[in-house]
């Protein structure tokens, strides 16, 4: 089966691109509609969904546009900010009142270029963007500002940061060729007619898709997925989520642009605490304090030990500082998979999207170790199957680990 799977680019964030709100702004491990639709074909109308790692809200949006009621969790403000935005519903008035809106903040920003306006305090931030986009893109925002208010302030007028985030995006000089961000080698210069016409591009793109309208409603909350506490009348049914895999990838460094031009982070301290709470971040400080962190109960699966000692042992650079990583990948998944028994109504059944991960050659074979913890926390029925294969290398396989939960 592992030499027949395919790399299916429909089961990846690249096909959303052009599904309506999906498509409003990109992050990259987001998984695909395609594949939310495909686990909720045998559904129940009253089936209530939730995705304890909600990302982009790709579960909760698919969800809510197919009629459900759906609750879904997130570590990230941002990403609970976004997803709210992206799961709303928008009357003609209001789309047409924010393109008047939008007229007069035009009018207004050209004004302005030239003054010292506030620019975030990103690392680089000349690696990013060259010095006369940057003016544009500060005084845009500080007009945009005036009509709308600050995004951290006010989520309903969230359609408008979300087109000024694609645009800070698509004049930077980010690229998308490899599973995390990386760099052009140079920034490129963008005329100021040019920055405008694109914005009122996404805007129009933002704004047309907005009209559809949601049929079911999400829910969504910021919680820490590893400490899931009741919530009050509700218990759900089915579980689909996407949860960080084992291979360092750090959702802070990924959105770090949006986020400090919306002013969810001011300042790099921040990513690195923010990414120490989320589970398999290293970003920053989150790395460091990796050294110093200690397993404190030893209630794993065994297989997972054996994982991690290969690791160790290994003549890796930093090959214990990576062996401690997986060990608290696996001990703060094995955390969420037991607090999310609380929300869990009787035959529950979960679909986990993961992927492997291989550390100086030794495979991390996170869809059984996964499988290991959901058995010894009396989850049952539990499966794997091979998703895709992921193009980076050709032992790099994504899962759908499934099982059901029963209470009696
Ligand atoms: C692979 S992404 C999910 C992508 C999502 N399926 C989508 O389509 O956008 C994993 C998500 O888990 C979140 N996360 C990490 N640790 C968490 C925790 N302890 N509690 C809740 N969410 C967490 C990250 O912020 C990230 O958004």
């Amino acid at each position: 089966m592992l030499t027949t799977a395919k790399q299916k680019s429909e089961y990846t964030f690249k096909a959303n691109r052009n599904l309506g709100r999906h498509g409003w702004l990109r992050l990259t491990p987001a998984y695909s509609v395609k594949l939310v639709e495909k686990l909720l074909i045998c559904l129940e109308k009253d089936a209530i969904i939730a995705d304890p790692f909600s990302g982009t809200a790709t579960t909760g949006l698919v969800a809510a546009e197919k009629g459900y009621k759906a609750i879904t969790f997130d570590i990230n403000p941002f990403l609970i900010w976004l997803g709210k935005v992206k799961c709303e519903n928008y009357s003609e008035n209001y789309l047409a009142d924010i393109r008047l809106q939008v007229q007069k903040a035009l009018a207004e920003y050209k004004a302005i270029i030239q003054q010292e306006n506030w620019v975030p305090q990103i690392f680089n931030i000349e690696r990013w963007w060259s010095r006369q986009t940057l003016q544009v893109l500060a005084a845009l925002r500080v007009a945009l500002v005036e009509q709308f208010g600050e995004p951290i302030e006010n989520s309903s007028c969230g359609l408008i940061w979300v087109a000024f985030c694609r645009l800070v995006i698509e004049t930077s000089s980010a690229a998308f060729n490899h599973v995390s961000m990386s760099f052009n080698d140079k920034v490129t210069h963008f005329e100021i007619e040019y920055i405008e016409e694109l914005f009122l591009n996404i805007l129009n793109f933002i704004l047309k898709t907005a009209e559809n309208k949601i049929l079911g409603n999400t829910n969504i909350i910021e919680m820490d997925a590893c400490k899931i506490s009741k919530l009050s009348n509700i218990k759900v049914n089915t579980i689909i989520t996407s949860p960080p895999y084992p291979n360092r990838i750090s959702y802070i460094r990924e959105l770090r642009p949006y986020m400090y031009w919306t002013k969810f982070l001011n300042e790099a301290k921040q990513a690195g605490e923010l990414d120490w709470s989320a589970v398999g971040g290293t970003w920053g400080i989150a790395t460091s304090r990796l050294l110093s962190w200690e397993l404190l109960e030893n209630n794993l699966p065994e297989e997972i030990f054996s994982t991690v000692e290969k690791i160790r042992l290994s003549d890796g650079k930093n090959a214990q500082l990576l062996s401690i990583y997986v060990l608290k990948y696996f001990h703060d998944m094995h955390l969420h998979l037991s607090s999310l028994k609380s929300i869990l109504q009787d035959k529950a059944e979960l679909h986990y999207i993961v992927g492997n991960s291989t550390f100086f050659g030794n495979m991390v074979d996170t869809a059984t170790l996964l499988s290991a913890s959901m058995r010894l926390l009396g989850y049952s029925d539990i499966q794997s199957e091979i998703i895709r294969k992921r193009n980076c290398n050709k032992a790099l396989y994504e899962y759908c680990v499934s099982a059901k939960w029963s209470s009696s």
